[in-house]
């Protein structure tokens, strides 16, 4: 089973300590993280397709080490000696997650690519991710003690991003699921994890707070009893946090989640009441102004209106704003990750910190903001390679993805994505553009993402490379046909 990213956490070992230590000549994952993890009791993770040991920092060019691979049969995961080349890939039904020691994307995606012809890959950027990281500490945190952020894990799970977001300080975790609750404690046994979900099972209740998760949502008054009577064990819920979900406008978001989820603000006020008066829990309220919300605007009156509710109830002890920070798709995006982060702050700061100070009485005071796309989206880089192309009436291109794996969002929510292209030599397309039908792997005609302009001179072999692929297309992944989602190549 696979444990390596877990000890460098706990034993606050830097990822240079974890490559030198696997460029020592260890040949076995268990003579690598030896006693250590045993020793700490860190679990193994059980998602096969996770974590990275090493890679080696002196692999030449193009070279790549394999380190990890799916063990659902049980057998031991290789650590190879630096610099080592893996061909063939790890058989089909095992994915795997592997650490290349490159900084920059180009630097390796052709031999990558030129070695595995017929795959589509994600490339990670981690540097990416920490830059996001960043930005919220410094632009974020440092208003006030109170203020909290929480990586919506749906937005995608990798142990690497969990792993790699904990590194740089973002060390909560919004949560949908007892799976998603397992994955985060694993790799962080001591998150603060908030179980967002607005409507839960009893038994997803008693099992979440069983592992010591003490903060929960609620959208009616029968989901807060409902997680009143299933806290376990039960005089825990004086130390349970239970914040309400307020319904707000998502009019400038590309996925309107109020459609689904949310109450009235008078509804949120009498779920305060009973929350904090006669349950006996910690009270606050959450909003969500939809996913891919472009408007700071309406980031700000979403948190005005959120403060006004709490001013009506008395006060409360929880903020949570939510996600929904746009992420460039295309090259005519330019939607900046810090401007969305200072307007949300300052929106904080105007509406909210007044309602919070002091008028419930309790010490444990929060402020939480919970990005997934903003944070994942643009680190990550999916390459497809073309099957066949049918030019004639009806020209077409069959690309090695599709709508039931990477394009599920594009079926359900008409999501549209930039197609750029690159010839299977690595140089750009020269053609001019026209219009394609581009079909998925698939044997069922729903899988067609629709007329795409791409170059007329794209031939079988090529490329369509998918920018801005990190959030929610992994997680959304199904396996129909047994096909499996993109691997995902971590660098930097
Ligand atoms: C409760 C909650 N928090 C955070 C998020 C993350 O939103 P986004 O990925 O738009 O930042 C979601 C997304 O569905 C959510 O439901």
């Amino acid at each position: 089973m696979i444990r390596s990213l877990l000890w460098p956490i706990k034993n606050k070992m830097s990822e240079r300590d974890v490559l030198e230590k696997a460029g020592g000549g260890f040949s076995d994952i268990d003579e690598l993280i030896g006693g250590t993890a045993a020793k700490s009791g860190i679990p193994d993770a059980d998602r096969p397709d996770e974590d990275i040991v090493a890679g080696s920092q002196n692999a030449p060019s193009g070279f790549y080490t394999r380190t990890q691979e799916r063990h659902d049969s049980g057998e031991m995961p290789l650590v190879l000696p630096p610099g080592q080349l893996v061909r063939p890939w790890p058989p089909e039904d095992q994915r795997a997650d592997i650490l290349l020691p490159y900084k920059r994307l180009r630097d390796f995606v052709m031999d990558f690519l030129n070695a595995h012809p017929d795959e589509s890959f994600c490339f990670l950027d981690r540097g990416k991710l920490r830059e996001k990281a960043r930005i919220l500490s410094r632009h974020f945190i440092p208003d006030d003690p109170r203020r909290k952020v929480a990586y919506a894990v749906k937005a995608n799970p990798r142990n690497s991003i969990i792993h790699t977001l904990a590194e740089e300080g973002i060390g909560d975790f919004d949560c949908a699921s007892i799976e998603e609750i397992k994955r985060v404690r694993k790799v962080c046994p001591d998150a603060w994890i908030l179980f967002n979900n607005p409507v839960k099972s009893a038994s997803a209740i008693r099992v979440a707070s069983g592992m010591n998760v003490r903060h929960y949502t609620a959208q009616t008054p029968l989901e807060v009893q409902k997680i009143s009577q299933n806290i376990w064990p039960p005089e825990e819920i004086s130390n349970t946090e239970i914040v309400s979900r307020l319904k707000t406008s998502n009019d400038f978001a590309a996925i309107d989640l109020s459609s689904k989820f949310g109450a009235p603000p008078e509804e949120v006020v009498r779920m305060i009441r009973l929350i904090r008066d006669r349950i006996g829990a910690t009270a606050g309220i959450s909003i969500h102004a939809g996913t891919q919300n472009v408007s700071g605007q309406s980031f700000a009156d979403a948190i005005r209106l959120m403060g006004e509710v709490a001013e009506r109830a008395g006060g409360v002890d929880i903020f949570n704003v939510g996600g929904g920070i746009p992420v460039n798709y295309s090259s005519s995006d330019k939607y900046d990750f810090k401007d969305y982060v200072e307007v949300i702050s300052r929106a904080i700061n105007t509406y909210l910190v007044d309602v919070l100070k002091g008028r419930s009485g309790s010490k444990e005071q929060m402020i939480a903001i919970e990005p997934g796309r903003a944070i994942v989206a643009e680190a990550v880089d999916l390459i497809i390679p073309i099957m066949a192309v049918e030019e004639g009436d009806n020209p077409a291109v069959y690309f090695n993805d599709g709508i039931y794996t990477s394009f599920i969002d594009h079926a359900v929510h008409k999501w549209t994505y930039n197609f750029e292209t690159m010839r299977k030599d690595g140089l750009p397309h020269r053609g001019r553009k026209k219009l394609y039908t581009l079909f998925g792997r698939t044997c069922d005609s729903g899988d067609t993402l629709g007329e795409v302009m791409l170059p007329e001179d794209i031939r079988e072999g090529d490329y369509i490379w998918v920018s801005s692929a990190g959030a929610y297309m992994d997680s959304l992944a199904n396996p129909f046909h047994d096909f499996k989602p993109p691997k995902y190549i971590i660098y930097n």
